[in-house]
C-alpha cells in the first residue's frame, strides 16, 4: 500500500500532459516527492504511460482499464499491458469515463489479476455506499459539477459529503478531487479524514505546475 496522505496528478489529455509534456511534468513530480519526502503519484493516459514510467520512480497510475484477458479484444486496455507497462494501478470509473457496474464488477476482478492498485471513482456518498462493497484499495470521491473549477472545490461547496464518503468507507482510504485549486482545499479534506488528493487542472494547467504542486503539499 502506498503511504498517504497520497497526492495523484491526473494528466487526463491536456495537452501540457501529452508526449514528451507528460515526461517533463511526470520529472517535476519526481522532483517535488524528492524535496518533499511526499507520497506523490501520477495517473497519466495509455499511450505514454510505458515511456513516463521508464522515466522516473515514482508511482504510475494508468486512467482507466478494462474488462479483459489477454485475446482478441481490439481496442482494449488491457490490464496485463498496464502492468508490464509499469502501471502500478488504474482509476477505474472516472466520471469522465464512467462503467455500468457489471463492467466495473469484472473490470475491478481484472486489474486485480494483473496486481494493479484499483482507485475507484465515485460522484457521490449514495454511490460510494455501493462501491465500497466492491472493495477496492482506495476510493476517489469527486462531484462532477465540480470538476475542472478554479475557484469551487469538493472541499469548500461540499465539506459534508466528504466527511460522509468517510464515514461510510468501512476503512478503504478515501481520496478526494474536483476543483482542488488551493492548500486551503487540502487541509479541510485532510481535517475530514481524506487519505488522499486527485488533481488536474490546478497543476497541469498552471504555468508553474511545480510550484502548484509544492503549496499543495505544503498544505501535509
Ligand atoms: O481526477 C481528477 C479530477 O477529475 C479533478 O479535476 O481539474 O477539478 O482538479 P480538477
Amino acid at each position: 500500500m502506498l503511504k498517504t496522505p497520497l497526492f495523484i496528478t491526473n494528466f487526463k489529455n491536456y495537452e501540457q500532459a501529452i508526449g514528451k509534456n507528460a515526461i517533463k511534468l511526470a520529472l517535476a513530480h519526481q522532483q517535488v516527492a524528492e524535496d518533499t519526502g511526499a507520497s506523490i503519484a501520477i495517473a497519466v493516459n495509455a499511450i505514454d504511460l510505458q515511456a513516463v514510467s521508464e522515466a522516473v520512480s515514482i508511482p504510475v497510475f494508468a486512467q482507466h482499464v478494462d474488462a479483459v484477458d489477454f485475446g482478441s479484444f481490439t481496442g482494449s486496455i488491457l490490464p496485463q499491458a498496464l502492468k508490464r507497462a509499469g502501471a502500478i494501478g488504474s482509476l477505474l470509473n472516472h466520471s469522465e469515463k464512467r462503467l455500468d457496474i457489471e463492467t466495473l464488477t469484472n473490470a475491478l476482478a481484472c486489474a486485480q489479476k494483473s496486481s494493479l492498485m484499483r482507485i475507484l471513482c465515485t460522484e457521490s456518498p449514495e454511490e460510494a455506499e455501493k462501491l465500497v462493497q466492491l472493495d477496492p484499495d482506495f476510493l476517489a470521491f469527486e462531484p462532477p459539477e465540480l470538476i475542472g473549477s478554479s475557484t469551487k472545490s469538493v472541499s469548500s461547496e461540499s465539506p459534508e459529503s466528504i466527511a460522509k464518503v468517510v464515514a461510510l468507507s468501512s476503512g478503504i482510504p478515501v481520496i478526494v478531487g474536483a476543483g482542488i485549486n488551493k492548500p486551503e482545499d487540502i487541509k479541510i479534506a485532510l481535517k475530514l479524514g481524506a487519505s488522499g488528493f486527485l488533481v488536474a487542472s490546478a497543476i497541469v494547467k498552471s504555468k508553474n505546475p511545480t510550484k502548484a504542486l509544492k503549496d499543495f503539499i505544503d498544505a501535509f
